[in-house]
């Protein structure tokens, strides 16, 4: 369960809809992660796009990780929460001109790079400011990460990195460019990889571009694996948390490595999702001719992965019915007007009654950063398991 009795009372006396953290998970998980990159000398960065709520991110940072940013705005606040600036990587195809001076500003730790004519961009405007980016480039592997397609990205019909056929192009751009100087190779094929196959795949294809670049005389510093381990959306309290040893354990095998490389990780979902769980409120209980429906007070405007990728998210009851019923099959839907708006079909459920408490399990990650004031809604709110 949940909450214990007590916790109970106090969040039904609660506005909902409210995301609830659970500080003690967070801090067990990210011990877990610490301890397994640690001791074989791993640096992990923290993709902040999965989650920036503010203690979440202090917590995070408190343990000793680096961020993985994908916006001037999520540097900025990684710098305020206190990571770093030589802990921080700054990654996404779109990196407008005002974002890559903020990070040269701040003399972030790499610069992911997607394309040849961002090296040239960041050049310019980092001699226009007497600075040097530090860069890596960002490969795309061609691997299958056996995921959903839309967080798929390690393909070559994908729009990320910098495509096989260019690189040639971006050694000779880093040959000459004054501002630059080359740290490594930057990798992240998909989120959500549950086979883990898939990573030993990915460091048998970074081995093969190492010695491609090695071979052409360039010296190698950073290695970066990206993100994308996945968690247990069926069974959240099974397994709250990830296998990182046995994560971990892949890449130390399988990539070859040089004494004086580095590796990096950008884990988001595998570090909060399970640590986040969406309460809502039962609006309305209707029956159509062949299915019941759940209305809850909550919609795809806070929890947008299952209208946008099909996501499963597991949902229950708070609080148990007096007398133990049959379960019933619910359609629990949201109050937006769209027919995606629902976050589940057919979910066995005891009876729920019109203000019953459901919570929609693992909205830890891409939950509230995806929120939307579509429909205007009102703006999300949290709460921690530390303050009720
Ligand atoms: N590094 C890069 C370059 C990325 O693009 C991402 C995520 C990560 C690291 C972190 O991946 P993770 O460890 O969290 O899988 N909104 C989607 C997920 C989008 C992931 C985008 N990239 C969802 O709700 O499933």
């Amino acid at each position: 369960m949940l909450f214990d009795e007590s916790q109970l009372m106090t969040v039904k006396g609660m506005q909902t809809p409210f995301y609830y953290y659970d500080m003690n998970l967070l801090e067990a998980t990210l011990k877990a992660a610490s301890e397994a990159s640690q001791k074989r000398d791993f640096h992990v960065h923290y993709a902040v796009k999965a989650n920036f709520n503010d203690r979440v991110l202090q917590k995070i940072q408190s343990h000793g990780f680096g961020a993985d940013c994908v916006s001037g705005n999520e540097i900025l606040k990684s710098l305020e929460q206190g990571f770093p600036a030589n802990k921080i990587t700054f990654a996404g195809v779109g990196k407008s001109d005002k974002e890559i001076q903020i990070a040269l500003e701040h003399d972030i730790f790499t610069f992911n790079v997607e394309s040849v004519q961002e090296l040239e961009v960041i050049n310019e405007l980092a001699a226009l400011q007497g600075k040097v980016g530090n860069v890596a480039l960002r490969i795309n592997p061609n691997i299958d990460a056996k995921t959903h397609k839309y967080i798929t990205t390690g393909l070559d019909e994908n729009k990320f990195g910098i495509p096989a056929k260019d690189l040639s192009r971006a050694i000779k751009v880093l040959e000459t460019a004054e501002n630059l100087n080359f740290v490594g190779l930057h990798f992240h094929i998909g989120s959500q990889i549950t086979d883990l196959n898939v990573f030993k795949n990915l460091c048998l294809k970074v081995n093969q571009w190492k010695n491609w670049f090695e071979e052409k005389g360039l010296s190698i510093k950073v290695l970066n694996v990206g993100g994308g381990l996945g968690v247990d959306y069926n069974f959240p309290d099974e397994n709250p948390i990830v296998d990182f040893e046995r994560y971990f354990e892949i890449f130390d095998q399988f990539l070859e490595r040089r004494e004086n490389q580095e590796v990096h990780f950008e884990l988001g979902r595998a570090l909060v999702a399970q640590s986040g769980n969406l309460v809502s409120k039962t609006l309305y209980t209707k029956s159509g001719a062949q299915k019941n429906f759940l209305i809850l007070d909550v919609g795809m405007t806070e929890l947008l992965r299952p209208a946008l990728y099909q996501a499963y998210h597991k949902i229950e009851k708070l609080e148990k019915n007096p007398v133990e019923s049959e379960r019933i099959k619910y359609d629990i839907v949201g109050p937006i007007c769209e027919s995606s708006d629902a976050f589940g079909r057919n979910v066995e459920l005891p009876e729920v009654k019109r203000g019953d408490l459901l919570v929609i399990r693992s909205a830890g990650a891409y939950g509230e950063v995806m929120a939307s004031t579509y429909n205007l809604r009102e703006e999300i709110r949290y709460v921690y398991s530390d303050e009720i």
